[in-house]
């Protein structure tokens, strides 16, 4: 579906995650920086938003305060349109069923004490499946490494850091796919992997959006990238959205001077990108 197809309906979807003048400063005094500066945001149900930036632009911060890993200095988060409370561990722990996260280094994303089922059926567990025979528990992992091209059966007694980083990564999306999460932020989630693996975890993304409806949010450097996947695009320079509308608004009429120079870092911006030579 073209992006302005897409964009009309999601304008009539429900409200996922916004934010109003969301801030973090980190250190004081001399020290003191300001990481995300006053932005605001509307994500909506099944929209994939990317946040586009140089490094040391905000991205991750602004991901954690999404997340809720870290807190936010001023401004205010809603979930589903309302301000999200996770002032306590119950709450918190009941926001994180929603939103679930993809790292830019997957090796920091799992207990590597725990072997690769264990860290499967903890997901079924998180959605109620604890009581569930476990006949059906091992069909529903097989299936979520299948959706991933991993092998269950080949998996089962290893440990996370046994694989290599691609095959953590997919692992990590097959969580993704048991999880069955409203939101999912991906921060680089491609940056440790090949060009061909890079492909595929992206459509394996694009797929379980579709299938699932899931908002997610993708912060990456590569524009070029976010044009070729996004519905809107978020421009973040020195902790502020210097820019953001649909993707075409965005990357093919780019209006402030950071993103025009972020496009001309991109030679082939304007031609489509086919997958199969990326
Ligand atoms: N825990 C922290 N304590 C203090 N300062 C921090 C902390 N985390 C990040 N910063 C600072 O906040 C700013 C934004 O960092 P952030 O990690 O959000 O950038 P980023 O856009 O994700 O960069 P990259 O693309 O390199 O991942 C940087 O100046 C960074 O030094
Ligand atoms: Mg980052």
């Amino acid at each position: 579906m073209s992006n302005a197809i897409r964009c009309a309906e999601l304008k009539d979807c429900p409200l996922c995650l916004s934010g109003h003048m969301v801030t973090k400063v980190y250190g004081v005094g001399e020290k003191r920086n300001t990481a995300v500066d006053h932005v605001d945001f509307t994500f909506r149900e099944g929209e994939l938003v990317s946040i586009v930036g140089e490094s040391g632009s905000g991205k991750t911060t602004l991901a954690k305060m999404l997340l809720g890993l870290t807190g936010v200095t001023e401004g205010e988060i809603y979930f589903q349109g309302k301000k999200r409370d996770i002032s306590t561990q119950a709450k918190r722990r009941e926001y994180w069923k929603s939103i679930q996260a993809i790292f830019q280094d997957p090796f920091s994303s799992f207990n590597m004490f725990n072997k690769i089922d264990t860290v499967l059926l903890d997901c079924i567990n998180m959605r109620g499946g604890r009581k569930l025979p476990r006949e059906k528990k091992i069909e529903m992992m097989t299936e979520a490494c299948r959706f991933v091209n991993l092998e269950f059966a080949e998996l089962t007694n290893k440990y996370p850091f046994e694989l290599s980083g691609g095959q953590m990564q997919r692992l990590m999306i097959a969580r993704v796919f048991l999880l069955r999460p409203k939101i999912l932020l991906a921060d680089e989630p491609t940056s440790m992997i090949d060009a061909c693996s890079r492909a595929t975890i992206l459509d394996m993304l694009l797929q379980l959006r579709d299938e699932i409806g899931m908002t997610i949010i993708f912060i990456t450097h590569d524009i070029g990238l976010a044009y070729y996947i996004s519905d809107s695009v978020y421009i973040m320079e020195h902790g502020k959205f210097v820019e953001s509308g649909t993707a075409d608004e965005v990357i093919l009429n780019p209006k402030a001077e950071y993103t025009k120079r972020l496009i001309s870092d991109v030679p082939k911006i304007y031609e489509p990108w086919d997958l199969s030579t990326v």
